[in-house]
């Protein structure tokens, strides 16, 4: 536990000269910690994996290997951004896993959002345990642990209960079992996005919102149908456009789309329409502990509502969450 507590003396990382020191830090430490070994790093595209990755690849280039893992839940073009950024822009070892089926043949049915959660952090493992023992000659296993990670596991040591299990990678099989490479697990979240941009991730990524681990699985609400889910894509896909659009995508701390599994009547070319809703949520918020609702200007909404009811088949309303946390949560599962 020791070398997990942040020393009192260490400054906070808030410049790109203070980053710059930290990577050098890094690179010399992970050198010295795998020497000419390999290192396998579960990466998601979140800010956390994609630091890892970009650090990783400056200190040991190709001996890292990164799985990317596409569990079907991901956002519209997701998968494809991590691919073209690390494959092709910084060259990295990475091995592409399609897992859609896998993860949605076993979600068809499971209404329970806890049931759900734990399905799918459970088929991550599996996933990523099937790639790994694919794999030769693997010594570390990177993991993107960031500080506020570190104090909820002493939290949940000592009792204290989480409202939702929320999944990040850990707890590998027993024959999987390798030393742990966690360069940034000191780091705080802002701290972590000054280093990505001075390992030169894009902005946008580096900035991007959260999404969580069970990605739009706790968006699709209830027993996850494939024209449901796909329904919420496109509508989430419109969301974020017209936010960058209207300059909010840099101002709003999360915002995004959820489909319950609830149809109303509508009408279409003049003919009865059932369709769901989509209902949008925008949050700001410090610490995600509680939360505030941003106030989306009329014209933007009415310009959002006008495309995704055009545009995506099967929603015909648009609602908008005014509810903060508490006592909503931010997700709705
Ligand atoms: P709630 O819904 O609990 O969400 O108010 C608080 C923040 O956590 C994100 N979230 C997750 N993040 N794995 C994650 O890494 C998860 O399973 C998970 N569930 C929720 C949520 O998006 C919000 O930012």
């Amino acid at each position: 536990m020791l070398n997990n507590k942040r020393p009192d003396s260490m400054e906070r990382i808030t410049t790109p000269a203070l980053a710059e020191a930290f990577i050098n830090e890094q690179i010399a430490l992970v050198r010295e910690q795998v020497g000419d070994k390999k290192v396998l790093l579960a990466l998601s595209g979140g800010v956390d994996s994609s630091v890892v990755a970009a650090l990783l690849i400056k200190a040991i280039g190709k001996q890292l290997v990164c799985v990317h893992v596409n569990h079907g839940l991901m956002r519209k073009d997701e998968s494809e951004s991590v691919i073209k950024l690390f494959r092709e822009e910084l060259d990295a070892n990475l091995i592409y896993v399609d897992a859609t089926d896998r993860f949605l043949d076993l979600l068809a049915g499971v209404s329970d959002p806890e049931k759900k959660r734990k399905i799918i952090g459970a088929e991550f493992i599996n996933v990523f345990a099937d790639e790994a023992r694919k794999l030769e000659g693997i010594s570390f296993l990177a993991q993107g642990t960031i500080y506020p990670d570190i104090l909820e596991s002493i939290k949940q040591a000592e009792g204290k209960k989480a409202v939702k299990s929320h999944h990040n990678v850990g707890g590998l099989p027993e024959d999987l079992q390798f030393d742990l490479v966690e360069p940034i697990k000191l780091l705080f979240k802002d701290e972590v996005r000054v280093v990505g941009e001075a390992l030169g991730l894009p902005h946008a990524m580096v900035y991007r919102q959260p999404f969580p681990g069970p990605g739009l699985g706790v968006r699709c609400l209830g027993a996850i149908t494939r024209d449901r889910l796909h329904a919420l894509r496109e509508a989430d896909a419109i969301l974020r456009e017209e936010f960058d659009n209207a300059g909010l995508s840099g101002k709003v701390w999360q915002y995004f789309v959820v489909v319950p599994d609830v149809r109303s009547v509508g009408v279409k070319d003049e003919s009865r329409y059932e369709g769901w809703p989509a209902i949008i949520r925008a949050v700001n918020t410090k610490d995600a502990m509680t939360a505030s609702i941003e106030e989306i200007p009329y014209a933007v909404l009415h310009h959002i509502t006008k495309r995704i009811t055009s545009e995506v088949e099967g929603i015909n309303r648009v609602l908008y969450d005014l509810t903060p946390k508490p006592t909503g949560t931010i997700e709705w599962e």
